[in-house]
């Protein structure tokens, strides 16, 4: 078997990547298959690339697996996504909890039914102390509503305009305490954002395939981390050699 690990020096492996898995959909068209069967087909592709994320040695994984908007799809289809996170759960977690996976969600967990926040909680009680990797699963998710809801709290805690940075609203967000994404990868070929970590996406890199999620494999995981290991992350400066000129 080729070795599988990643070749990149520590300091070029992202610590956080964010996946838009998009494309179920016309995966299970193409093939003459229902919508579901391709979110299906999805899902095993999220159980692989979770390992792979695990021996690449990356520490933070968010996915988005049902934003805020998603619940104007058809009722089967949204009914479809629940069963699955459900199934998720049940068929997943002691799995996960040995590989050293801690699960946190993000999103608007008081919407969903009881019985799936009872099912989230249990697993993010269960995980809580695991390190190897965090894993953000983003359900009921959007970056827009995570931002007012944020407002909302800053203002019921009584703080002050002038007390209001950068540092603060991040401390607000459901990914509080979570580095910022280093990559940001979308599969089916979008150019859009869709309401996927607004804020914390201000200085990530992305990496956008035309691949459907339930196609993109490890190989091309590793691929978007080599391209990603190439970026000149200059954040709103100069590159080094630029401001080496620059300097000397
Ligand atoms: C976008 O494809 C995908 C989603 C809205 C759902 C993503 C869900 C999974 C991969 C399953 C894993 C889920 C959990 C809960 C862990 P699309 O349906 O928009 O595809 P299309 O653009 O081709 O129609």
């Amino acid at each position: 078997m080729p070795d599988q690990s990643l070749d990149l020096p520590l300091e070029k492996i992202p610590r956080h990547v964010a996946i838009i898995m998009d494309g179920n959909g016309r995966w299970a068209i193409s093939r003459g298959l229902p919508r579901l069967a391709g979110h299906k087909a999805g899902t095993e592709n999220l159980r692989r690339v979770i390992r792979a994320t695990v021996e690449f040695g990356i520490k933070y994984l968010t996915i988005y697996a049902f934003s805020t908007e998603n619940w104007g799809r058809p009722p089967e289809e949204v009914q479809g996504l629940m069963l699955i996170l459900q199934d998720v759960i049940d068929r997943e977690l002691n799995e996960l909890h040995k590989e050293g996976v801690q699960l946190r969600h993000i999103g608007r967990l008081e919407r969903l039914e009881p019985v799936i926040q009872q099912k989230v909680l249990k697993a993010i009680e269960l995980t809580k102390n695991n390190d190897r990797l965090v894993l953000n699963v983003a359900f009921n998710y959007g970056g827009r509503d995570e931002i007012v809801q944020a407002i909302q709290r800053m203002m019921k805690d009584g703080v002050k305009p002038e007390e209001v940075t950068d540092e603060l609203v991040g401390q607000y967000l459901y990914t509080a305490g979570v580095p910022d994404p280093d990559l940001i990868i979308r599969t089916s070929g979008e150019l859009r954002v869709s309401n996927f970590l607004i804020w914390q996406a201000a200085y990530s890199e992305w990496y956008i395939t035309p691949t459907f999620w339930p196609d993109f494999d490890k190989e091309e995981y590793r691929h978007a981390l080599e391209t990603y290991s190439q970026r000149d992350r200059r954040y709103g400066g100069v590159s080094e050699a630029v401001a080496n000129k620059t300097n000397g």
